[in-house]
């Protein structure tokens, strides 16, 4: 059993921890964030997610887990705090993961072995992780360890790929990586492959990156089928039959923390990523091209009203960060149009959330920018009479065209005539 040091009760954070606290591990969960400490301490979560709750009740039942607001003495340190993007930079915003490390330095002792979770760019752990660790007056690999094991699970499904995803550890040495391997093997069912700490921060960004590309090639694919009149989405379908072919979605842009941001990690520092820039600006081109198309359906209305099927930046979650439908409203808003928007998994946001009915009513246009399994199953006839326009914009390919189309509905789809 060992003692460890939770910093960060975030979405990867805190699940870490109470998966650590369940599999045998005394764990201290630290957050600077006192509203989120003072929660967990009255046995509640911060934030909703399947499982979560449950994990929390058995831990506590064990006495395993305690969340705190300062950092003490343990066997591990555990480093899950944001590590935002810099927009005017261009690079990774480090002072979350630099202020961790300095919390953690006054209780670093010799046989320690630190761990980051969060997403760095490659060569973190080497340089800056080190150096800061080291004004303790400890060295690194002598006196303690350090490694990198970065998450890579999905919100929605985040307990459950924690458990059964492979895992990547990378450490600074052979015994960071080893002590590493022990710990998760505590609770990852999932393989674990060893590597070292630079490969593994490498690792993280190359998969969200080749992500990010392979759709800003099925967006830029939806742009030329458009041109040509073409259903990319059946050309997509029939040309991933091919066995050594597999073409991802188009859609209103790329959302989420990890995708729309860690290709950027990766070029901060590189000379030649000019692929991965392009796809990046491709992608974030994406909102404006939905709505040229919009306003196409709702040419010769005056200052239209459009109504924004789904604001989370993927289906069946309310998770919102860096979603494409923030640039679609604001630019939609300085183009006259006047906003609603309905997302059955979203509460609060930035922009006001309405129900459905209001949402809809006196709408010129519906545009689907979230693919939630509600708007598959849709019905059109339950927004008879509210609509003066008829139009719906489907970015999603998600709802069922015929029914609508049957209902009286002009409907247009990204890269579909
Ligand atoms: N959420 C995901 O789906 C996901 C997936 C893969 C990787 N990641 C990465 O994991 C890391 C954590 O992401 P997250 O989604 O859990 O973030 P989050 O914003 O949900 O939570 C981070 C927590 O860290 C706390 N914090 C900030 N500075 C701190 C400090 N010095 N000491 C203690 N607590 C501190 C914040 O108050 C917050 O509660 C990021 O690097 C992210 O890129 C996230």
């Amino acid at each position: 059993m060992s003692k460890i040091c939770v910093l960060g009760l975030g979405y990867i954070g805190l699940p870490t921890a109470l998966l650590f606290a369940n599999n045998g591990h005394e764990v201290v969960g630290v957050d600077v964030n006192r509203r989120v400490v003072d929660i967990l301490k009255t046995g509640k979560m911060p934030f909703e997610e399947k499982g979560f709750q449950e994990l929390l009740d058995s831990a506590l039942e064990k006495k395993a887990f305690r969340a705190e607001s300062f950092v003490e003495e343990a066997d591990v340190f555990l480093v899950a705090v944001p590590t935002p993007f810099d927009s005017e930079m261009r690079m990774a915003d480090l002072k979350y993961v630099i202020s961790a490390c300095e919390m953690i330095v006054p209780h670093l002792r010799k046989g320690n072995l630190v761990i980051i979770e969060s997403t760095i760019p490659p060569k973190t752990c080497d340089r800056q992780v080190k150096q800061i660790l080291e004004n303790s007056g400890l060295k690194m690999c002598e006196d303690f360890c350090v490694s990198h094991c970065p998450e890579r699970a999905i919100p929605g499904n985040t307990l459950h790929e924690m458990v059964y995803n492979d895992r990547v550890i990378g450490g600074v040495n052979e015994k960071s990586t080893q002590l590493t391997a022990d710990l998760y093997s505590s609770f990852v069912k999932g393989d674990l492959h060893l590597t070292t700490s630079t490969t593994a921060e490498m690792i993280k960004l190359m998969e969200n990156t080749s992500r990010d590309v392979n759709i800003a090639l099925a967006n830029e694919f939806a742009q030329i089928a458009d041109d040509y009149g073409i259903n990319v989405w059946e050309a997509i379908e029939i040309a991933n039959k091919h066995p050594r072919v597999n073409i991802l979605k188009p859609g209103p842009g790329v959302g989420g923390h990890c995708i729309a941001i860690d290709p950027w990690f990766l070029t901060e520092n590189a000379n030649n990523s000019s692929l991965i820039m392009m796809s990046r600006q491709i992608n974030d081109s994406m909102p404006q091209y939905v709505l040229k198309m919009v306003k196409k359906m709702v040419a010769g209305i005056e200052n239209p009203t459009i109504t924004v099927f789904g604001v989370a930046y993927k289906g069946d979650i309310a998770d919102t960060r860096a979603t494409p439908a923030k640039k679609f409203i604001k630019l939609a808003e300085k183009e006259g149009c006047k906003v609603k928007i309905y997302d059955p998994f979203v509460r609060e946001w930035c922009y006001p959330i309405m129900g459905l009915e209001e949402a809809v009513e006196g709408s010129d246009c519906i545009v689907v920018l979230t693919d939630h399994s509600e708007f598959r199953e849709m019905d059109p006839r339950e927004l008879y009479g509210k609509m003066p326009g008829l139009n719906i914009f489907d970015s999603r390919n998600v709802i069922n065209e015929e029914l609508w189309g049957k209902a009286g509905f002009n409907v247009r789809n990204i890269g579909k005539k």
